[in-house]
């Protein structure tokens, strides 16, 4: 099939790296503990905190969004007009439009904010979370797609 498969077994902690699948960039980052303990605070702030609106496998709808929680796969396509979001995850910081901020992905074309699972910002044109794609882990072998 159109499976791709990457060892991520040398990804640190805090860092992205990306994985074409079916010409859309894949975001895998590996989160810190940090990171993680943002997920549940930032929820107030999100469209769809339980992510019920939004398109990941049934495997992770979980909190975290993710079959590891320290391993976040998602497509890095917004939501909106399907630019490319930057990864920001300086946790803590108050930029970007002000409001609270705990570090995620921010999109430049119009503005929209999501959180370290690729969760949607209340108050921006994306109207979804991030998608999630097909993936399993094997050890630190990540294939993407079925
Ligand atoms: Fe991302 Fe419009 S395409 S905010």
């Amino acid at each position: 099939g159109a499976a791709v498969t990457q060892d991520i077994g040398s990804v640190e902690a805090g860092q992205m790296i990306v994985i074409k699948y079916r010409g859309k960039p894949i975001f895998v980052v590996k989160r810190t503990e940090d990171m993680l303990a943002t997920l549940d605070s930032v929820k107030p702030l999100l469209s769809d905190p339980d992510s019920a609106d939004s398109l990941q496998p049934e495997y992770c709808t979980n909190p975290a969004r993710s079959l590891d929680p320290s391993i976040l796969v998602v497509e890095g396509v917004c939501t909106h007009l399907g630019c490319a979001p930057n990864y920001r995850p300086d946790v803590g910081a108050t930029d970007l439009g002000g409001n609270d901020w705990y570090g995620g992905f921010f999109c430049p074309c119009h503005g929209s904010k999501y959180d370290i699972a690729g969760r949607v910002y209340s108050g921006v044109p994306a109207p979804l979370n991030l998608p999630i794609p097909d993936y399993n882990m094997d050890g630190t072998i990540l294939t993407v797609g079925e």
